[in-house]
């Protein structure tokens, strides 16, 4: 039997008892608002950030004994009593005695509708879960049945304990800060105002209200409600066999308040008798609001079934029409993961890396490199908005290069880190160009390069060595000049400063320092002496990039000079003497650093584009030839690769020698995808790849071989145990950047290896245990873990259509060039991609009767609505910019690209 059955083209699915899986949870979330979890049994938490959950917080480690959570009952007359969400006392125990209550999770974006079957009761229960678009609250809406042949008279209870803090008050005043609660029963249910908040932010007036209201579906009132702990479990119960609803217990009603007590919305509906057949519903509701009086108001929108039916259609169609990118690769299992991998980058920006189960860490908002790789999926889904949240993203640059590294809840606003930690992540730099490049391909804007933006100011100076003494919060967060005004530099500047100091930020084999750590956060240990070989060579393939923008800048709008600081010239500077010596390049940078670390002069100067272009060239070609040169590792077989690191002892950290290869994946990536690599290295590493990394049970291509050493002069990666996490795990971020490198430089067979490898690891879910979608990382058994939150899905997505499908932009044409292998064609040799492009629809469709392999073909044929398409060369086509502005926006355009076998090959 599949585990997973896919109900529709959207992702829907449905699982048999979930609830024998551990660790199973959906996000639940609206636009802004809430930010949910729920498990099979209803468990999970619910929160608005760090210092407003609803729900008491949840890691994945207490997940399956989180019993204190979405709760509804029935008690039915003679019978017993019994959990709609089976989780109760009697149902875990039953579950293990062979007599399972039949369960099915039907699950799709943003909801989820869970179904038992009790033959013991006569009961069957479909209890749909989900949050309202805008966020106000969670809704659950029970449905009862009668599958008996006798009539049943029941007592239904919800029961939704109300946590109504912050996060850290979990063992930080645990006890004290239910004192602060004062509990309102109201007309339809519990509401939860805390005097104060205690938390980080220190002791402050509470404004938020929690709430947890009930009604039948006619919006009729509950009858009474059992708004505290003690008073709902009793004294020796518990949440999986409570005292309301074990025994007739009286509750209380509307109007009164308690004080200093931990609160559950426990709420008792009227008694009823179901006939055979009968279907009754109620309506759960839990959420919270800024304003006392609003609570009950927005509440008002949902209290009725046909209320709540119309809020779950809206939900439905909002989130799907959000994913606006449709595979058809002659696989609909396929095309379906493919749904749930689109829609993580959504789920991505909404809950940032710290409110889902696995993500436990950080306290809210996403971090620097997360937030740039986000947008790479947003240019393909909803690209109207990324300019701006571009713009305002290079706000956060600091003037020496670096970024402020806390995010802020709105867009484009950073926090100044008054901590003095001075950690920087050496990769930072190097994400924002790979998204605006992106940008201008996909859009064709070069404008935006002129954009006018300032630079983020706070304690931290001189990269990350230093405090400017002089700076206070008074001076505000943007850099200003000499004469007290804000600066403002345009993106070109910004980009061009970012990699330039770290052109000159080298260690002593004069490759760029590691600093904090890199991509992989968990290198964490060798700030002295450690270097990154794998990110030099990443940006010296920004420099290259850069250069080439410069020249096309000329070439397209005629201008041909840049207007930068005056203090930035310096960085300019060239000649191979500098460029060879690692103490010349760090001093350059520290007199750079040095004069910009308060104020800048406001100067500026006025250069030329090409001899810019010139400049960059040169360094990357200089970066290229030296890691060339000096990294190379020789497998004493027949191949070899780069070696990615230096450690804290300065000594390089990739060998291979008999016994101990050690070999990582990072630098490879970053060699390839960057060019450093040439044709015959790409060769020799997929070779050692495969030979070392490859590991198809766990998922496919490891993140490094086993060191069997802590190496404490590098990182705390070497602490945890091998092929987990940072550790030699296959780590799906970076094992499809692997699949988008070797794409890039045309090894289509061997970047759809990585990349079905993954999806096939995720598919299996007998190993896997996941909903569908990609995991951050894949264990030694081959379980995917930290659900839905990860780049990769943002670089799967990505890679899939502009690499596979072969769907991209170069400065606003829409270019076609498929490299996709027969298996991706259904049996008549078609595969299809919907999506938008520059704000028009494209079905594109693309036909390989033959089902070549992609190195065997060249397009034939190639049409948009019936018009031939121009060609780039034999392998791909093009439609113009000017062309696609005159295409209707109103209805979809048709592509057909037919290819056949190239005779010359
Ligand atoms: C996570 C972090 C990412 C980091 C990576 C490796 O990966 O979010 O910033 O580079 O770990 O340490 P993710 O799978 O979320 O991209």
């Amino acid at each position: 039997m599949k585990q997973i059955e896919f109900q529709d083209k959207n992702g829907t699915f449905m699982i048999h008892n979930p609830e024998n899986y551990t660790g199973l949870y959906l996000p639940l979330a609206g636009e802004r608002g809430l930010k949910s979890s729920i498990t099979p049994v209803l468990g999970g938490d619910s929160k608005t950030d760090q210092n407003h959950f609803l729900l008491e917080p949840v890691s994945i480690e207490n997940l399956h004994n989180n019993r204190n959570t979405r709760n509804f009952w029935c008690r039915v007359k003679g019978k017993g009593y019994w959990s709609v969400c089976g989780n109760s006392a009697e149902q875990e125990l039953a579950r293990f005695t062979g007599e399972q209550e039949e369960s099915t999770l039907e699950a799709g974006f943003m909801w989820q509708k869970l179904t038992r079957i009790s033959n013991k009761y006569g009961l069957k229960a479909q209890t749909t879960s989900f949050v309202t678009v805008d966020g106000s609250m969670e809704v659950m809406l029970v449905e009862l049945t009668n599958i008996a042949a006798e009539e049943l008279e029941l007592t239904p209870i919800a029961a939704i304990p109300v946590y109504g803090r912050s996060a850290d008050n979990i063992r930080d005043h645990r006890h004290v800060t239910s004192l602060l609660h004062r509990i309102q029963t109201t007309e339809y249910g519990v509401e939860v105002k805390p005097v104060l908040s205690f938390d980080e932010r220190g002791h402050q007036k509470n404004e938020t209200t929690y709430f947890v209201y009930g009604s039948e579906e006619d919006g009729q009132r509950p009858e009474a409600f059992y708004p505290t702990v003690p008073q709902f479990i009793g004294e020796g119960g518990s949440f999986l066999i409570p005292e309301a609803v074990r025994t007739e217990k009286a509750g209380i009603l509307a109007g009164q308040l308690i004080q200093g007590k931990e609160a559950v919305g426990a709420i008792r509906y009227h008694n009823v008798t179901l006939m055979p057949g009968d279907t009754k519903r109620y309506i759960v509701l839990a959420g919270m609001a800024e304003q006392e009086e609003q609570a009950d108001r927005i509440a008002a929108s949902y209290r009725t079934f046909e209320q709540v039916k119309q809020a779950l259609s809206k939900v439905k169609k909002h989130w799907t029409e959000k994913v606006n990118v449709d595979f058809e690769t002659g696989d609909m299992e396929v095309d379906n993961y493919l749904k749930w991998i689109c829609f993580q980058p959504v789920l991505r920006r909404i809950y940032g890396c710290s409110f889902l189960p696995y993500h436990d860490y950080g306290k809210g908002g996403r971090g620097w490199r997360d937030l740039w790789q986000d947008c790479l999926a947003l240019l393909i889904m909803e690209p109207s908005v990324v300019r701006q949240m571009i713009v305002d993203n290079y706000g956060g640059v600091r003037i020496d290069g670096t970024n402020a590294t806390i995010i802020g809840e709105k867009q484009g606003e950073f926090i100044a880190d008054r901590n003095n930690i001075t950690r920087v992540w050496m990769d930072h730099a190097f994400w924002p160009f790979v998204t605006t490049k992106l940008y201008i391909d996909q859009t064709g804007d070069m404008e935006i390069l002129f954009e006018k933006i300032p630079y983020f100011k706070d304690l931290q100076s001189c990269r990350g060595t230093a405090h400017d003494e002089l700076w206070n919060s008074g001076y505000g967060q943007k850099q200003c000049t000499e004469s007290g005004e804000i600066y403002f530099g345009s993106m070109l500047e910004h980009i061009l400063l970012q990699n330039l100091c770290a052109f000159y930020d080298v260690g002593e084999h004069n490759e760029m320092r590691l600093h904090g750590a890199d991509w992989n956060d968990a290198l964490d240990m060798a700030w002295e002496k450690g270097e990154s070989v794998a990110f030099t060579c990443a940006y010296a393939g920004n420099l290259k990039d850069i250069a080439k923008i410069c020249r096309e800048l000329e070439n397209r709008t005629g201008i041909s000079k840049i207007e930068i600081a005056k203090e930035m010239e310096y960085l300019l500077s060239d000649g191979k003497e500098l460029y060879d010596d690692p103490m010349k390049k760090q001093k350059l940078l520290k007199a750079y650093s040095d004069c910009c670390a308060h104020n800048i002069t406001g100067h500026t100067v006025i250069l030329r584009l090409d001899q810019v272009a010139d400049n960059l060239e040169e360094k990357a070609d200089w970066m290229m030839k030296h890691i060339r040169e000096q990294e190379w590792v020789a497998d004493q077989n027949d191949a070899g690769w780069f070696n990615s690191y230096y450690d804290n002892h300065g000594r390089a950290v990739e060998h291979c020698k008999d016994q101990d290869v050690r070999m990582m994946l990072t630098g490879q990536v970053f060699a390839i995808m960057s060019g450093t690599a040439e044709p015959d290295q790409t060769k020799a590493i997929i070779k050692s790849a495969d030979r070392y990394l490859f590991d198809e049970k766990a998922g496919g291509y490891r993140l490094n071989t086993d060191f069997k050493e802590e190496k404490f002069d590098l990182g705390r990666m070497f602490g945890f145990a091998y092929g987990e996490k940072e550790n030699g795990a296959v780590f799906s971020h970076m094992a499809v950047m692997y699949a988008n490198a070797l794409y890039k430089q045309g090894y289509a067979k061997e970047g759809y290896k990585v990349l079905k490898t993954l999806l096939d690891a995720a598919m299996r879910v007998e190993n896997s245990v996941m909903y569908p979608g990609i995991p951050e990382y894949f264990d030694n058994d081959g379980r995917g873990l930290y659900a839905y939150l990860t780049g990769a899905a943002s670089w799967f997505m990505l890679t899939m259509i502009t690499s596979a499908y072969g769907v991209y932009g170069e400065l606003g044409d829409l270019v076609i060039a498929p490299a996709l292998m027969p298996e991706q064609f259904d049996e008549t040799g078609d595969a299809a991609l919907h999506m938008e492009f520059a704000g028009k629809k494209f079905d594109i469709f693309i036909h390989n009767p033959e089902k070549l392999m992609p190195d065997q073909v060249k397009i034939q044929k190639a049409q948009c609505d019936g018009t031939d398409m121009e060609k780039h060369d034999e392998r791909s086509v093009y439609l113009p910019k000017t062309v696609i502005d005159t295409l209707s926006s109103e209805k979809s355009h048709r592509i057909d690209v037919t290819i056949s076998y190239h005779m010359d090959l």
